[in-house]
């Protein structure tokens, strides 16, 4: 597989579904501390795979390695045939793969000024001649900037286009994240606690946005999560971590009653770490 072209300029277009992702064994350890353990999962294509755990379980340490941050010990991450292990998180990004941090990175520009830095990965005329402001450049840039704002729509920012982020609430900025990941067209979008501070309305919000996202995109989704009502009510299929270990994998409602999730979360096996209906997205966090 080759590095994409620059997609969607014209537009939502419904490329072929996504590849699978391919987590095999994947061991990182930090001084001792074996942060995740042999661990093992696929994010079929177009779906919505939730990773969850109690804090320390190894989900952002997972992100690192899926992003190429971290290099495991051992194990492979493979995207349909490509193998991904190894390679620098520029390239990762370019094959496909975009991730939003658990902590808000965006603090300077307008909401534009950062989706346009996301976009950089797929821009073609050379720095000299955008720089030059040549005409193939020019109409590069328009028709970026128009994708762009097609994302910002697709995220609910298209009213602060020209916003300062730091004006945004809360909300809008850690979704301006999200937007800036879209704007590098990936087929698997990571998202490391897209609704962690947020109020019950911009959880809604946001949940919103992302069933939208993929719909409309077609892309698979890695959700790592704190929210259960926002997991239940998104996720195709859950991976449960604990201590850098799988200890179940299945449906939401089969991962809500695991005995070993309730023990993860819970300490005690035989209660409940998410009503059995599912509920809606702004519940507390477990
Ligand atoms: N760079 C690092 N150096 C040393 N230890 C680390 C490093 N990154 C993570 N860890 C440790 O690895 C374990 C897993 O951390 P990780 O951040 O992946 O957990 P998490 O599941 O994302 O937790 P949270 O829900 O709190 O975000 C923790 O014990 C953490 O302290
Ligand atoms: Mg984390």
């Amino acid at each position: 597989m080759s590095a994409r072209t620059s997609p969607g300029l014209a537009g939502d277009r419904r490329p072929a579904p996504p590849p699978a992702l391919r987590v095999q064994d994947v061991t990182v350890r930090f001084a001792g501390l074996t942060a995740l353990g042999a661990v093992s999962f696929t994010v079929a294509p177009g779906s919505v795979h939730a990773l969850i755990g109690p804090n320390g379980a190894g989900k952002s340490t997972c992100f690192n390695v899926l992003s190429g941050l971290y290099r495991p010990e051992s194990g492979r991450v493979l995207l349909g045939d490509t193998e991904l292990t190894g390679l620098a998180p520029h390239k990762i990004a370019a094959l496909g793969v975009a991730r939003t941090f658990q902590n808000i990175v965006t603090t300077e520009g307008t909401v534009a000024d950062n989706l346009m830095v996301g976009r950089h990965v797929l821009t073609r005329a050379g720095f000299a001649a955008s720089a030059l402001r040549l005409p193939g450049a020019v109409r590069e840039q328009r028709a970026h900037r128009d994708r762009v704002r097609e994302i910002a729509e697709l995220t609910g920012l298209g009213d602060h286009f020209d916003t300062p982020v730091a004006l945004l609430s809360y909300g809008d900025r850690k979704r301006v994240e999200l937007a800036r990941a879209l704007c590098l067209e990936p087929r698997v979008l990571l998202l490391d606690e897209p609704v962690a501070g947020m109020n019950g309305a911009e959880r809604a919000r946001t949940a919103e946005v992302v069933s939208a996202v993929r719909a409309r995109l077609g892309l698979s989704v890695l959700l790592v999560e704190h929210d259960m009502g926002l997991v239940m009510s998104l996720a195709d299929e859950v991976t449960v971590l604990d201590f850098g270990r799988t200890v179940a994998h299945g449906t939401p409602d089969e991962v809500r009653r695991h005995p070993e999730v309730l023990r993860a979360y819970l300490g005690t096996p035989g209660a409940d770490p998410a009503p059995a209906a599912a509920p809606a997205p702004g519940e507390d966090p477990v």
